[in-house]
């Protein structure tokens, strides 16, 4: 038996402007992870896929290729130059939110991907791990950036702009987010939709908003790797007022952002697609339990408390 597993992840700055080749930083989240466990199964039986959070289980040979997992375990299979459909049985869980801009879809496929590697005795660099997720993020979001296969491949802090190899790097000084759940399920292929629709209308002023969220990447990443992440509050602000002239936010996604402000939060706002989905609050110490009981208390459904932890400089 092996079993293989990959973190959830919130992005910080730059969502939807990475789209149009802007830069985006995305973090991983180790308080919420996918797992995969593959085991021998019955002779003849092919490979079978148990996604329990997700209510499915199914035999590869029968699923289509508009299945995410099997079109992954597929494609890995066939990178590994293994039998088409062995007799595996695959167990796949997770304790990331689904539908809500923390990357459970990529996760559970970087863990099968990494769990299929392990049953085969090899171990797959985050690069083709990468690669290999994208294909099912082709499938759930339509045009994905790539940042969501990226973070979780590489599980560090990563600078990502799309077509550009990720640029993983270092946090000098830890810093801590509540991120919450706004109750509204995440839409990201439809916000992607209506961005697209809304920038052919008026690209000038679409691309002016997208350079000045690439500025503040650009900020967040020297704030970040100088050890100054406190400066990261006001960039949050400032990145979620431009989210919402975009149009991806939400009234529920501004009342939280704003309650969690009010509570003593640094900075909030959306992260990832919008439409609902999550937000993200910078917090110290001391705000950390008065933001999470804000936000509960303005109907959050859920608060993850995660520390970015200081690293050791790049792995790449
Ligand atoms: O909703 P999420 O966390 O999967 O993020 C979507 C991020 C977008 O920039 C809106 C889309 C993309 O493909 O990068």
């Amino acid at each position: 038996m092996v079993t293989a597993s990959a973190p959830g992840k919130v992005i910080l700055v730059g969502e939807h402007a990475v789209v149009y080749g802007r830069p985006a930083i995305a973090v991983p989240v180790w308080e919420t992870v996918a797992r995969a466990q593959v085991t021998l199964g019955v002779a003849g039986r092919g490979c079978v896929i148990q996604a329990r959070d997700l209510g499915r289980t199914f035999a590869l040979g029968e699923a289509g290729d508009d299945e995410p997992l099997a079109v992954v375990a597929r494609a890995t299979l066939a990178h590994l130059g293994l039998a088409v459909d062995p007799d595996w049985q695959i167990d796949l869980t997770s304790t990331i939110p689904m539908a809500s801009g923390m990357g459970s879809g990529a996760a559970v496929c970087a863990a099968l991907v990494r769990a299929l590697f392990a049953q085969a005795g090899e171990t797959p660099d985050p690069a083709t791990v990468s690669d290999l997720v994208y294909r099912a993020e082709q499938i759930y979001h339509g045009t994905p950036s790539g940042i969501d296969n990226t973070v979780v491949a590489y599980g560090k802090p990563v600078w990502f702009v799309r077509g550009s190899p990720p640029v993983v790097f270092a946090s000098a000084q830890p810093f801590t987010l509540a991120i919450a759940g706004s109750g509204e399920p995440g839409l990201t292929k439809q916000t992607v939709a209506a961005v697209r629709a809304r920038r052919q209308e008026n690209p000038r002023r679409y691309d002016a908003w997208f350079d000045e969220i690439a500025a503040l990447a650009q900020t967040a990443r020297t704030a970040i790797e100088q050890g100054a992440p406190a400066q990261l509050g006001p960039l949050f602000d400032y990145n979620h007022a431009i989210l919402q002239q975009i149009g991806v936010s939400t009234p529920r996604l501004d009342r939280l952002v704003a309650a969690a402000r009010r509570a003593g939060a640094a900075g909030a706002k959306l992260s990832g697609g919008g439409g609902g989905g999550n937000l993200i609050a910078l917090v110290d110490d001391a705000a950390a339990p008065a933001v999470r009981a804000a936000l509960l208390a303005a109907g959050a459904p859920r608060v993850i408390v995660t520390t970015v932890a200081a690293q050791p400089f790049p792995v790449a």
